[in-house]
Formats: structure tokens, sequence, C-alpha cells
């Protein structure tokens, strides 16, 4: 049996770090094992412009732990007013990685969203052109649609008709939750897909079944158990289309806990050890650098890190409960299973 696993230091594609006194109690939880991360822009007000991006990354650095190699890979939130000149200036001087596509209402903070797509097309075309990707929260918000269907038909009505109404953009489809996302992902070079650890952890029951689990909850939300065994079958396919974005998304015990709460599983702190649970679970530990270390920055055109971090298997490891933050306290995720790998 494997006992140790040494890979390419990781990143995480999908993160959220919020700002403030939430920023720095959590950056560290992903500064620890984690050497860049694509950062959300959902903050209130949100990260529209590149000047907005600057002070931004600027928070972010200002907040690193002492000694914390880390760089902050900043993205933009799309708008129906987003400048294509902005973008293209933000991108060619290697400030922002990715731009963000939330469909408004779609999830925390995701008013300023786009609602018609129309009016994004210029800044699309010119991402094509530039060969920026454009990171998707794909999910319709229509009220008439089913939130378990919400992604499946976000990929016909309007991922689909987007990508062939503008060749060439590189788009993210960020934490699939579905075995139609999984199928969508592969079809074509120009995509890619964030698998969060989450999802490949619970399945819908684990929010609802014997009771409301409010820190289950996030959106996508999770779906029928066939939808995880077809995430935990493309995360460990060793098809370089998935890698790990974890969508870690900290919201204090009391926003989480209230009659209407907030979406978002906080997984920083365990993410490594659940997925090593996870790959060695279906065989394949000798994926996992892939998924965690390899297939994004192929993505991304960037160069994987150079540095390594080593697993180690022996007795289960425990995470706290929650962290502290000066905003509250932050519950951990738990995968309510066994954790056997710590990292060193
Ligand atoms: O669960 C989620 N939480 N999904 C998102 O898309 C946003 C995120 C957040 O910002 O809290
Ligand atoms: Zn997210």
């Amino acid at each position: 049996m494997t006992r140790s696993l040494t890979i390419r230091r990781p990143d995480d594609w999908h993160l959220h770090l919020r700002d403030g006194a939430m920023l720095r109690a959590v950056l560290p939880e992903t500064t620890r094992h984690f050497a860049r991360a694509i950062v959300m822009p959902n903050l209130v007000p949100p990260v529209v412009t590149a000047a907005d991006a600057v002070r931004y990354r600027d928070r972010i650095l200002a907040a690193l732990p002492d000694g914390a190699a880390f760089t902050p890979l900043m993205t933009l939130y799309l708008t129906e007013d987003t400048d294509p000149d902005d973008v293209a200036t933000a991108h060619a001087s290697g400030l922002v990685t990715a731009v963000k596509l939330y469909p408004a209402g779609a999830t925390t903070n995701s008013a300023s969203g786009v609602r018609d797509f129309d009016r994004v097309r210029p800044v699309l075309e010119r991402m094509a052109e530039i060969g920026l990707p454009l990171c998707v929260h794909g999910e319709v918000t229509d009220d008439d649609i089913d939130i378990f269907d919400r992604e499946a038909v976000f990929i016909d009505r309007v991922l689909d008709p987007l990508r062939r109404a503008t060749p060439g953009l590189r788009v993210v489809m960020e934490h699939i939750t579905t075995r139609q996302g999984a199928d969508y992902a592969r079809s074509a070079p120009d995509l890619g897909a964030t698998i969060t650890t989450h999802h490949l952890v619970i399945n819908r029951n684990h929010i609802l079944a014997g009771g409301i689990k409010p820190h289950y909850y996030c959106l996508p939300v999770a779906k029928r158990e066939e939808h995880r065994l077809a995430l935990r079958a493309a995360a460990t396919s060793g098809d370089p289309t998935y890698f790990l974005g974890t969508d870690s998304a900290p919201h204090t015990d009391p926003a989480k806990l209230q009659p209407c709460g907030c979406a978002g599983c906080f997984t920083a702190p365990n993410t490594l050890s659940i997925l090593a649970e996870v790959f060695e679970q279906e065989d394949a530990l000798d994926r996992l650098e892939g998924f965690t270390s390899l297939h994004g920055p192929a993505f991304y055109g960037l160069p994987p890190n150079e540095g390594t971090l080593t697993l180690t298997r022996g007795e289960p490891v425990t995470y706290p409960d929650r962290i502290e933050t000066g905003d509250g306290p932050v519950t951990v995720f738990d995968p309510q299973m066994p954790l056997h790998w710590s990292v060193t």
C-alpha cells in the first residue's frame, strides 16, 4: 500500500478569499498548501475593472502570512458594462488570468452579473482573440427551472450557443456537478472544467436526508448520487479536461445557520487530505497530481509549480471543526469519513 506520495505543489483554480478580517483568517488555510489560486471576484462591490483588481490583489498580498509563497491569480467580474479595452489591458499586463461570468442572481453576490448575453458579446469576442479564458458559473436562474436541473439546462440554452457564437473562446466550466457537465466539458479542446472537493464527497441526500445540513449547501447544489459518481470518474480519470477548483467559500456560522442561509462549503483546510482519500478509494492515487497540480496550469498555459508537497498515510488526521475569524466562526467542511492522509 502506498504510504507516501510526493506531488508538485497544487493550485486551486477556483477560490473565494473574501476581504478584510475574513481574508486574513482564510488566506493561510490556502497558502499552507497551494502555490496559486484563481481568486473569485464576487466581493461587495464586485471586482469589475482592472483598477479594482489591482487594489484587491494588493489587499491579498498584504494579508499573506510571513514567508508564504503564493500568487493570487486575479479575475474580473463580467458585467453588461465591462469595457473590452480594460479587460485586454489587464490581460496584457499580466494582472488578470480569467474573466468570471455569473448569470445575474445565480449565487452569492451575483446581482451585477449578466442578464442579456448579447451585451457582453464584444468582451467575449475580444477575449477569444487574445486567448483570455472565461470562467463560467453554469446555472440558469429562471424560476421555472428546477434547481437540480439548472446546470444541464444552462449547457443547452446558454453555454453551447454562446460558444458557437464566439469561436475560439476558451471556457472553464466551474464547479461542475452533473454527468452532463462532465460530458460536455470533454467534448472540445477549448473547454476545461473544475471540480470541487465537496462535490466528490456529498450528494443531495447528504444535504437533505435525516435533517437539513446547512454546511453542505452550496451552489451549484450537490445532485443525485449518479452525478457524484460521474464527477469522481472524471476527476480520477487522468483526463486533463478536469482540474481542482475547490470553490472553498467561507461564510460565518450565523450567515449559514439562518432561515435563508448562504451557499458555500469551506474546504480549504482539509481539501488535500480529502482528495487523497477519494483518489485512494478510486485506486487512482497516481492521478492525484494531474488533477491538483498539472491539468490546471496546462489549460491556463502556465508552468506547473516547481515546489513539491508530500502526503503521508497513517492514523486518521483531524482538522478543527471551525476556524475563528474577525467576522465570526467559519465551519470547516466535514467529509464524514476518516482521513488517513496528512500533508507534510
Ligand atoms: O456555494 C457557493 N458559494 N457557490 C458560489 O457560486 C458562490 C460561493 C460564495 O461566494 O459564497
Ligand atoms: Zn465559487
